[in-house]
């Protein structure tokens, strides 16, 4: 960080109370891809910046069978390889004398018991009780069998009404539909009390995606013209340029809707239009979330309807040829997965109702971008007009949660000159030349708010069913049709036609972040 700025804002959260209890993360998953390039350089980070609890433990578990000394190289290589900050051996080494790991099947009770054991072995070594804290990062077919070995071996409930009391991280995907996200708090639930749950969605750990709460509660300027007086529309864009790479097999079953929409796009909705809440505790941010997904109307269907799929087909992305969905590996020849999705919704309620929220996502799009765009009415441009066009753009102010993060507003000005001319100009916030650009990443956050006992950047369980509830109809009906009413787009294209005639009035267009 350069020196003589101020401490990053988010070092210090938005919760006051930092301090973990002495905690052990049990990891399921453990030789997983998400547990190696995110969740061990977390602990890692968290671990520079004297974040962790003194008493801290990492216990990896997972079906390979693993020497201790083996699953710590490998957690070491990850350090090494995917931390944002590099390894400074002693840190390290602090953490890594405290890391162990449990081979077992996710099903086989007896290695469950083998887990208690290890946890009673290190209270009986500290000699105090410790805080479990379980991250189920396994692929979700798994989920149940490890939600109810930790509930037969009482894992779940152990120090169950004292502070440090067990909790429970899980990884999305939250279910694939309304049915199974119901099914699976309800077997959650059956283990586990809902303030022990941590429901996972990674964009709430993001920098930018907290500093919108901050910009929209801690500003004068934006409340009173927050609503349908002042906004035209909104959009929200989460653009990748990677394709499906070796992913091919999960997201064959899953898809833009279920993999980017239905929980990151929402949560970057939810937030940018949910009522002020009464503190920023969870309850009291969730309690605003879910009524603002509540008030969103059913999403209408078929011709000139709210919603759009296409598939990328071959093009170009920064030059070079990419190839289309169908040619890539592990996908159906004739699959009707989209990779792009497009949405156009209206939330009914006093503050929004007729301003159009357009959202999209899509893999092998022009740009990797993700981004919030709230477009202000037109002004009267009657005292600038050329001829006989009023070209005043509207006001724009866009929260680029990533990259390049920032903030920026498009504002009317006069081109210097003899003539009163004007001219969109752009001010500009860009967090990296405020704060420096090391900032913490998603999962540091998460895992510390997880270990603190803080829910407000975690999903609840109704949070889920809603949003499920609102796309489960578009699901079905795109699984009847199968390829009818795919469209494509050109790899490195900004999306298909068809998500272009969502637009509502002649001058929405999608922007070009
Ligand atoms: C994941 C999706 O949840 O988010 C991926 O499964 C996607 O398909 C990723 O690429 C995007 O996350 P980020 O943080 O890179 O925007």
């Amino acid at each position: 960080m350069a020196e003589n700025l101020p401490r990053h804002p988010f070092l210090q959260g938005l919760s006051k109370h930092r301090g973990a209890p002495p905690t052990a993360v049990v990891i399921f998953g453990a030789s997983g891809d998400l547990t190696m390039r995110k969740l061990i350089p977390a602990v890692y980070n968290l671990a520079v910046d004297n974040l962790l609890p003194a008493d801290f433990h990492l216990i990896g578990y997972g079906r390979k069978p693993i020497p201790d000394d083996e699953f710590r190289t490998l957690a070491g290589q990850a350090v090494k390889e995917f931390s944002r900050r590099e390894m400074n051996p002693e840190i390290w080494g602090r953490v890594v004398s405290r890391t162990t790991y449990v081979a077992g099947a996710y099903d086989d009770r007896s290695a469950f018991d083998r887990l208690a054991k290890q946890l009673d072995d290190i209270e009986r070594r500290l000699g105090r009780e410790v805080q479990p804290l379980f991250y189920i990062s396994t692929p979700p077919s798994v989920f149940d069998s490890v939600l109810r070995n930790l509930g037969a071996s009482g894992l779940a409930a152990r120090h169950l009404g004292k502070s440090h009391h067990a909790k429970v991280v899980i990884e999305k995907p939250f279910g694939r539909d309304l049915t199974s996200a119901m099914e699976l708090n309800r077997v959650i639930r059956s283990v586990f009390e809902e303030h022990q749950v941590y429901r996972i969605d990674h964009y709430l750990g993001k920098e930018t995606v907290q500093d919108l709460l901050v910009q929209r509660f801690a500003n004068a300027i934006f409340e009173p013209l927050w609503n349908r007086n002042f906004i035209d529309s909104v959009q929200i864009t989460v653009a990748e340029e990677v394709g499906v790479g070796s992913r091919g097999g999960y997201y064959e079953q899953s898809g833009a809707l279920r993999d980017m929409i239905q929980n990151h796009t929402m949560q970057l909705l939810a937030l940018t239009a949910m009522e002020p809440p009464g503190s920023l505790d969870a309850e009291a941010v969730r309690d605003e979330k879910v009524k603002v997904l509540k008030a969103i109307q059913p999403l209408r269907l078929g011709r000139d309807g709210d919603v759009a799929r296409a598939q990328y087909a071959s093009g170009l992305l920064g030059g070079r040829p990419a190839r289309g969905y169908l040619e890539e590996e592990g996908i159906a020849p004739a699959s009707a997965t989209e990779t792009y999705a497009a949405i156009r919704l209206s939330i009914n309620n006093w503050r929004w109702q007729g301003v159009p929220f357009y959202l999209r996502s899509g893999k092998r799009m022009a740009r990797r971008v993700t981004e919030i765009a709230i477009q202000f009415k037109r002004p009267p441009g009657t005292l600038f007009a050329e001829g006989d066009r009023f070209n005043l753009a509207p006001n724009t102010l866009a929260f680029q949660i990533q990259p390049d993060e920032g903030l920026n507003l498009v504002l009317n000005g006069k081109v210097p000159g003899l003539e009163t001319r004007t001219q969109p100009v752009k001010m500009n916030f860009r967090y990296s030349a405020t704060y420096g650009s090391n900032t913490p990443e998603a999962y540091e956050r998460l895992v510390l708010d997880a270990m603190i006992g803080d829910g407000t950047l975690f999903i609840r369980g109704d949070e889920a069913e809603t949003s499920w509830k609102l796309y489960t109809p578009v699901l079905d009906a795109w699984a009847a049709a199968g390829r009818d009413g795919m469209d494509a787009y050109a790899a490195g294209s900004w999306g298909p036609a068809l998500g272009d005639a969502l637009m509502l009035r002649p001058h929405h267009h999608w922007r070009k972040p």
